[in-house]
């Protein structure tokens, strides 16, 4: 299901108003928590809905081979400027999450606000798309967004619904699943990474 014109609109007018609360302005500390668990360089690294990715930097700084895909224009001009200002090289596509196909599967997807910037109902069709885009084996290294209230987005990302959409027949599940990082907005994101089923 492709996301419509309006949502595409509304997320490119926030840039445009500087309405980006969500902007760390450096790379969240959910990637250090990431980086400890992840393949070493050049694995093969998604950053979907990756917005001005400055996570995207820091990885290919490391040597990651690194895709970021985001459909605001404005997100993705930023991201490529932030990019040569440091010679660094990485794959960015401006396109919809649900236009595009990965061409051949990742080692890693780093998902930090993503889901909760979805509406609802993209959901399930998302969390099929993740599982095809990485490798059996490969890494699902996700911040969930935590409001726990109505409405969105950000959406809130209840942990029971990060466990229907990844379901433990598809996905190893850490044993800890409440650990938190704090988001800008002065709220929670839950960090939790899961394995891909082989
Ligand atoms: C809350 S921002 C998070 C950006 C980035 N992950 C971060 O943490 O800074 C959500 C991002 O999702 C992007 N987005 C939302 N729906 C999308 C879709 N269907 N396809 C591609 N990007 C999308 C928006 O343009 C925006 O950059």
């Amino acid at each position: 299901m492709l996301s419509d014109s309006n949502q595409q609109d509304r997320w490119e007018k926030r840039y445009l108003d500087g309405k980006t609360g969500w902007d760390r302005g450096g790379p969240s500390p959910a990637l250090e928590f990431g980086l400890a668990r992840m393949p070493c360089p050049p694995a093969r690294v998604l950053i979907p809905a990756c917005g001005r990715g400055y996570e995207i930097a820091e990885l290919a700084s490391r040597g990651y081979r690194v895709t970021g895909v985001d459909f605001a224009q404005s997100a993705v001009t930023d991201l490529q400027e932030i990019l040569q200002a440091q010679q660094l090289k990485a794959d960015i596509v401006a396109s919809d999450l649900f236009a595009w196909e990965a061409e051949k599967p990742f080692d890693v997807i780093y998902e930090q606000t993503a889901l909760c910037a979805l509406e609802p109902q993209q959901w399930p069709e998302y969390a099929e798309r993740l599982y095809r885009w990485l490798h059996p084996g490969g890494l699902l290294i996700g911040a969930f967004m935590q409001t726990h209230r109505a409405g969105g987005p950000p959406w809130h990302c209840a942990l029971e619904t990060v466990e229907e959409l990844f379901p433990v027949d598809k996905w190893d599940w850490p044993e800890q699943k409440d650990r938190t990082i704090a988001h800008p907005s002065g709220l929670k994101e839950l960090a939790i990474t899961l394995k891909r089923c082989k």
